[in-house]
């Protein structure tokens, strides 16, 4: 199995570029089999994620090419409708966003259930409420959802999510762009995600009005048209690298980020005492001497996100005092406390809240990286341990981190990578070096 080797006690400096938002990416290529024409799409991220969607694309008959290492065409126009490789979708969670767009495009869906990290079960019952509202017939079966619209076509309607769910928002999305005549959904998730993915369909021809607010209106089109298309930042790259630098007692200069889409992150970050200046495109952050101890709830955007949740986990060990974490979104994302306590850390975990004693000093040990949030926590854990880390199952960092060794070694961190001979690991059949 592969690992990552951290010689700890580094001090980050130096300045980091962002790359797109994975949680876009993996709606955004799918939505991309509802265009007639050429998708030119910019700031796709170089992760396994993305390259999986991408394979899958492919095999549906899309044509994808790399103009550069961030930039890629996607010309669906002859894809067919076909059973897609179920050992891929069932790999990653955003596989589900394929029924949407197969149902858009063809009328038809076959998709295994979603697989991605796992915090507990994750249903995706309001994705499923939605396809059916929108005129579809969806059964699961065997471990795969068949959806099929039943008149050939999907038609607009008025669906209330009984959950604020950014998945359900967005396949819902992908659904109804090419649906006949008009769908609301209410209590819609409002992650800036929504707001790109809505503003991509927008650009080749989509009528999507009110994403980022609790009511999205979507009036269906005829067809879409190619285009080109800039993805926003990643939000939570962003945020791992604020937490880093903090953590480290750094001063790291963000670049290429949305200051907007950091605010529940930076003002968290702000209570623990770290001082951050804000740019236009860019946050300047610098840990303090000594870090104070603060509660948070993980929320459904504005508020913090759950996806940062286990990173300042580990932040909040070093900071002075008893810090309480309670995790709104998921029943079990908690999981990385017990490689924590491997290493040190004194948190005890009731349901949903962790309760961490901080004013710790971590040591070096071998841990997991349960997923793929937990395993970048382990990572900034491992930096500010003494002695050496060794992180294994790291394929769930490389699933949402861009170059994220190579990255934080340019930042001044001592992290090797070891890979395991035994495997072997194909490239990214899209990666351009
Ligand atoms: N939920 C339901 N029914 C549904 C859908 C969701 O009960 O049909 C529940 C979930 O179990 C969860 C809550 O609603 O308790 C919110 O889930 P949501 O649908 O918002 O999450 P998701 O679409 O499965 C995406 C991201 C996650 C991120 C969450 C929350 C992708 C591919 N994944 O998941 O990202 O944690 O939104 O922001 O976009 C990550 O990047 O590390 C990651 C896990």
């Amino acid at each position: 199995m592969d690992q990552y080797i951290i010689h700890g006690g580094s001090t980050l400096r130096g300045e980091v570029e962002i790359s797109g938002a994975k949680n876009a990416a993996v709606a955004i290529i799918p939505a991309a089999l509802l265009v007639q024409g050429v998708c030119r799409i910019e700031n796709i991220p170089q992760i396994s994620d993305t390259d999986t969607l991408l394979t899958i694309l492919t095999q549906l008959g899309a044509r994808v090419s790399y103009l550069n290492k961030s930039t890629i065409e996607i010309d669906c126009t002859d894809a067919r409708y076909q059973d897609a490789p179920y050992d891929l979708m069932r790999k990653i969670r955003a596989s589900y966003y394929l029924i949407g767009s197969m149902l858009g495009r063809f009328g038809s869906a076959k998709t295994t259930m979603p697989g991605g990290c796992n915090f507990g079960v994750r249903p995706i019952d309001q994705h499923i409420k939605g396809m059916r509202a929108l005129g579809a017939d969806v059964n699961v079966k065997n471990g795969f959802v068949y959806a099929d619209a039943r008149d050939g076509r999907l038609h607009g309607a008025r669906i209330y999510l009984d959950k604020v769910s950014v998945g359900a928002t967005m396949n819902i999305m992908i659904a109804a762009v090419l649906a006949e005549g008009r769908t609301i959904i209410e209590n819609a998730a409002r992650e800036p995600h929504i707001v790109d993915l809505a503003n991509f369909l927008n650009s080749m021809g989509a009528d999507v009005r009110g994403a980022g607010t609790d009511t999205i209106k979507i009036n269906g089109v005829e067809e879409l048209h190619g285009g080109t298309y800039t993805i926003i930042p990643d939000q939570i790259e962003a945020g791992t690298y604020m937490v880093a630098a903090a953590a480290t007692g750094g001063e790291v200069l963000i670049r290429n980020i949305i200051p907007k889409h950091m605010e529940g992150i930076s003002a968290k970050l702000r209570e623990t005492g770290t001082f951050i200046e804000e740019y236009e495109e860019a946050l300047l952050v610098r840990g303090p001497d000594t870090l104070r101890r603060i509660n948070l709830k993980t929320m459904p955007y504005p508020g913090f996100p759950t996806d940062m949740q286990p990173q300042f986990g580990v932040l909040l060990c070093l900071a002075n005092g008893t810090s309480v974490i309670t995790e709104g979104i998921y029943d079990n994302r908690f999981k990385y406390v017990n490689e924590l306590r491997k290493m040190g850390a004194e948190i005890q975990v009731d349901g949903r809240v962790a309760v961490i004693d901080g004013g710790r000093r971590l040591t070096g040990a071998p841990v997991h990286a349960c997923d793929l949030r937990a395993g970048a926590a382990m990572v900034i854990a491992g930096m500010v341990a003494s002695g050496v880390t060794e992180i294994d199952d790291i394929h769930f960092i490389e699933r949402g981190y861009e170059r994220f060794v190579q990255k934080l070694n340019a930042l001044g961190a001592d992290i090797q990578v070891r890979y395991d001979e035994s495997e072997f690991v194909s490239p990214g059949a899209f990666s351009v070096s």
